[in-house]
């Protein structure tokens, strides 16, 4: 083997040893660079005698024909195995079942609160939104609830360790009452402005579906849950109006004309009289059993003059209702605590 052979071989053997583009580079250099072996050759060739210059000359670039197609080899092979390894790590599984983006639904109890807003919407009801962290005073001082008042522990409230400007203790809403006094408040100057004015007695017609708080937990409390506020004052709002509101709702709601409500006297702070709201079906699979499904009652002067308003022009009615229950009935759910549970199995059901 002459010298060429030997440095062609050398350049074979320096090229597949590189493992990586920028090894195969220099190993390029040695070989054909500015004082690579090969370029030092050439170099060498003008001290030659004329005769043997051209059978050197043309001994060497044959080598250096065979270094360069090596190289040429080397790089082609580098790349190719740098790109089958991108496709590999790149890989996708056609087969694989894919990652679905489940479809959402409502919750049944969302479900509700809109139906329960798109029927007293279509009696002329606006739908007001307040807190859920209330002052003492708003939900039950104002609402003719005395401080010290055994009635205040007609709920079992959760009482935030904390005190508004004037020193009044914070709680989470134990009902959704407090959004009477709220949005009565907050329209009062306006109605008496319009009175002043020469206008038309205005009215009040508002309902208020929010999340409320108390201590309670078993298969039919929740210590959240939810209630819709109903309230509608004005020049002669009366009882009669109340019935006939509350009968049209429920038989909406349901989609039964079969169904009747009954009135059992009952004791609010904030309304008098006062009374518990039953429903029962004439027929279907709960027929003959009274469900109760809220409270009402006439508002209280009292609570009319913490609204602001003249308590001898504004009368009128409220009611509360439980979108969980009415949630649970219609459904026919028997356990309210799946609702809160998170449990998508049960969840998924009403999408
Ligand atoms: N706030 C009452 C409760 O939570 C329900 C109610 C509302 C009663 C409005 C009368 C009028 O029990």
């Amino acid at each position: 083997m002459n010298d060429l052979d030997e440095l062609v071989a050398q350049a074979g053997r320096d090229f597949a040893a590189a493992a990586a583009p920028a090894a195969l580079e220099d190993a390029k250099a040695r070989f054909l660079g500015k004082s690579g072996q090969l370029t030092e050759l050439l170099k060498g060739m003008a001290a030659l005698p004329h005769e043997e210059k051209k059978t050197r000359g043309a001994e060497i670039n044959q080598a250096k024909q065979a270094i360069e197609a090596a190289l040429a080899a080397r790089r082609q092979a580098l790349a190719d195995a740098e790109l089958e390894a991108q496709l590999k790590a790149e890989a996708l599984d056609v087969t694989l079942p894919g990652r679905q983006r489940g479809a959402g639904g409502l919750h049944p109890v969302s479900r509700t609160l809109e139906r329960m807003e798109g029927i007293f919407g279509s009696m002329g009801f606006e739908v007001a939104d307040g807190p859920e962290i209330e002052t003492d005073w708003m939900s039950f001082t104002a609402l003719n609830n005395p401080e010290n008042h055994p009635a205040r522990s007609m709920q079992d409230t959760f009482y935030v360790d904390m005190k508004d400007a004037e020193g009044r203790w914070y709680n989470l809403r134990p009902h959704t009452s407090p959004m009477q006094v709220r949005y009565a408040r907050a329209h009062a100057a306006k109605y008496a402005a319009e009175l002043a004015a020469g206008q038309a007695m205005p009215e009040i017609r508002v309902i208020a579906p929010g999340r409320t708080y108390r201590v309670d937990s078993d298969a039919t409390h929740s210590p959240m849950f939810h209630q819709c506020e109903g309230l509608w004052i004005g020049a002669n709002v009366s009882f009669k109006d109340l019935k006939s509101v509350l009968t049209d709702f429920f038989r909406r709601f349901f989609e039964s004309d079969d169904l009747v409500l009954r009135f059992r006297p009952s004791f609010f702070p904030f309304t008098e009289p006062s009374a518990e709201v039953d429903i029962a079906f004439e027929s279907g699979p709960l027929k003959g059993k009274w469900l109760e499904v809220g409270g009402c009652g006439q508002v209280h002067p009292n609570v009319v003059r913490n609204f602001g308003l003249d308590a001898e022009q504004w009368i009128g009615f409220a009611f509360g209702l439980g979108p969980d229950r009415l949630t649970m009935l219609r459904y026919g759910v028997n356990d309210l605590r799946q609702f809160y549970d998170g449990d998508l199995r049960f969840l998924s059901q009403f999408r």
